[in-house]
């Protein structure tokens, strides 16, 4: 399909604090990504949409590490990052959400927020990988308070001051997507993976979810990609859109332009934004 550019301000690719430069991955012959070309301008927020299996996961996973793209390349901050391992990445400041809830259910909300703040200090320390899990439960108190005070600060500031001993399991869903995004604030990153944020959660939740990611956003100046099936909740939230259709760019553009593109709700039929 001959790809539209429907932008009117793309950022010049020498601004560009994530490029991604003809990017392929594809596995025993599917084709995950067919040469995704994609740059974000420092403190932008791109929205991602496409219909399923797209490719929009497979382009998280590539730029957070997960994948290893068998063709292009990604630059960060100037920086080649493909082929680096996820915490490389994580260090350099990237940090990604899944799309599915890696919580521990059996841990409260603080201990889930304060694993997560425990593996940031090491990380920030230069504390080796695999003392971590000793570090986080046995050894190095002092890190370990230290990361037990932050998670307690962030989510407080968060309004969780009231679930801080609660089992994140008897959360509601909503409730705990957005620990599992403190999670990833937890080391404040420069950039934002989100994949599909409101997956899941009811409409009254999403707008929580959205507002929270809009706060926080407006308080850090972060860049933002958010992959999202939810149109119009990403369609408020993102300045730019980009759409996957089989493991390419079809269209990008202002959200309302995209909005209104007939190859696009060509691309979507069938798919909708009311759930
Ligand atoms: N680890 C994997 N192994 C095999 N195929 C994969 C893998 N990851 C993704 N794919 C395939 O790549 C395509 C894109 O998947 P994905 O990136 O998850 O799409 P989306 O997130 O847009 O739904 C699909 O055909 C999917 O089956
Ligand atoms: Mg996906």
């Amino acid at each position: 399909m001959a790809m539209m550019d429907l932008s009117r301000d793309r950022p010049a690719t020498g601004e560009a604090l994530l490029d991604c430069r003809d990017v392929q991955v594809s596995f025993d012959g599917v084709i995950a990504l067919a040469g995704i070309d994609l740059s974000i301008a420092p403190g932008e927020v791109l929205g991602v949409i496409g219909p399923n299996g797209s490719g929009k996961t497979s382009l998280v996973n590539v730029i957070s590490g997960y994948y290893r793209p068998t063709g292009g390349g990604v630059t960060f901050a100037g920086q080649r990052i493909d082929g680096l391992r996820p915490q490389q990445i994580r260090a350099l400041g990237i940090a990604r959400v899944f799309q599915n809830l890696r919580l521990f259910d059996n841990l409260t909300v603080v201990e889930n927020v304060e694993v997560a703040m425990a593996v940031d200090l090491a990380r920030t320390r230069g504390v080796a990988q695999a003392s971590v899990g000793a570090m986080v439960w046995r050894r190095q108190r002092r890190l370990r308070r230290e990361a037990r005070l932050k998670a307690v600060r962030l989510l407080e500031d968060n309004g969780f001051a009231g679930h801080l001993d609660t089992k994140a399991g008897s959360l509601s869903y909503g409730q705990r997507k957005e620990i599992e995004l403190l999670r990833a604030l937890a080391d404040p990153p420069q950039l934002l993976l989100l994949d599909e944020p409101t997956s899941g959660v009811s409409r009254a939740e999403a707008e929580q979810v959205g507002e929270r990611i809009a706060l926080w956003r407006e308080r850090t100046g972060c860049t933002l990609l958010i992959v999202e099936h939810r149109l119009g909740w990403l369609f408020d939230l993102a300045e730019r859109i980009v759409v996957l259709n089989s493991g390419s760019v079809i269209a990008e553009g202002l959200p309302e332009v995209v909005a209104n593109d007939p190859e696009v709700r060509t691309a979507y039929v069938g798919t909708r934004d009311d759930h």
